[in-house]
């Protein structure tokens, strides 16, 4: 018996990094798992993954910023998963403008970041929603980050867009757990992804900064661990958790 066992399970991002090391724990524990990403090779690697070890997975090529693919993707695989949707772990994010000044933003750097990072949390939420408030059952987890909460970010651009989902993560649990609905935000620090490694590298060519570069990059922690925290928020084991979860 596998804690996750007939969990239907969606996983955002999961094609790299933390969202595929997320969809890899959550399947090896029981769940049936949606994937949703853009990077169609990697994301088939996710789902080889799963597959060598015995999961049950399918992969969906979904923007999460546009809101009919999203639509029509949620309920495909609503209905592939058996009716319904019991968990949302949305893992999709971007991190542009790494090391540029407050001056030197521009909307070619925000623009995009706000709408993938706020829009397609405020979307996979709310089409997750329509299932999981017709069951009066789910866990919605979003991922923000201590740079969006406490400060701290390389990018103006980034930790706008995550505070921004921490505040939607707030807003969706003060309305949605009177229909039963648990919902977190998970606050990761500085993981070793493709994300971050790049990030890391556009703050040095911005900044210049070697020595900034170099402590960031022998201070990165690998995705297992927060998976691991994903896989708990997603269990039954979790019912008494709320809110925000800070994380290496
Ligand atoms: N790595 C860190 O240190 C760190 C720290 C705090 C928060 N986070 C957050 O964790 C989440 C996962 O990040 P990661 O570090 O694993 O990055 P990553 O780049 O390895 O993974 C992000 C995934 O999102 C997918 N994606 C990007 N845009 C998308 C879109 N429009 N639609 C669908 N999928 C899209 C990418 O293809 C990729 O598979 C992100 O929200 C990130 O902001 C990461």
């Amino acid at each position: 018996m596998g804690r996750l066992d007939g969990k239907r399970i969606l996983v955002t991002g999961a094609a790299t990094g933390i969202g595929r090391a997320t969809a890899i724990r959550v399947a090896s524990e029981g769940a049936r798992v949606a994937v949703f990403d853009v990077e169609d090779v990697r994301a088939s690697a996710t789902l080889s993954a799963i597959e060598e070890d015995g999961g049950d997975a399918r992969y969906w090529h979904v923007d999460v910023t546009a809101e009919a693919g999203v639509s029509a993707a949620v309920d495909e695989a609503a209905h592939w998963m058996g009716g319904g949707i019991d968990v949302l772990l949305h893992l999709a994010g971007i991190l542009k403008g790494a090391g540029l000044d407050i001056t030197e933003v521009d909307d070619t750097v925000w623009d995009p970041v706000i709408d993938v990072n706020v829009k397609g949390s405020y979307l996979v939420s709310k089409h997750a929603a329509r299932y999981m408030k017709e069951q009066r059952s789910g866990v919605i987890v979003l991922t923000s980050s201590v740079a969006g909460v406490l400060g701290g970010s390389s990018s103006y651009a980034y930790g706008a867009s995550k505070g921004g989902s921490h505040g939607l993560a707030m807003t969706l649990d003060s309305h949605l757990s009177r229909f039963g609905i648990r919902v977190h935000d998970v606050l990761p620090g500085a993981l070793d992804t493709p994300l971050k490694v790049a990030a890391t590298e556009e703050s040095l060519r911005n900044t210049g900064d070697r020595e900034a570069y170099e402590h960031t990059m022998a201070n990165l922690s690998p995705p297992g661990g927060v998976a691991a925290v994903m896989a708990f928020l997603a269990s039954d084991d979790a019912a008494y958790v709320r809110g925000s979860i800070r994380t290496i």
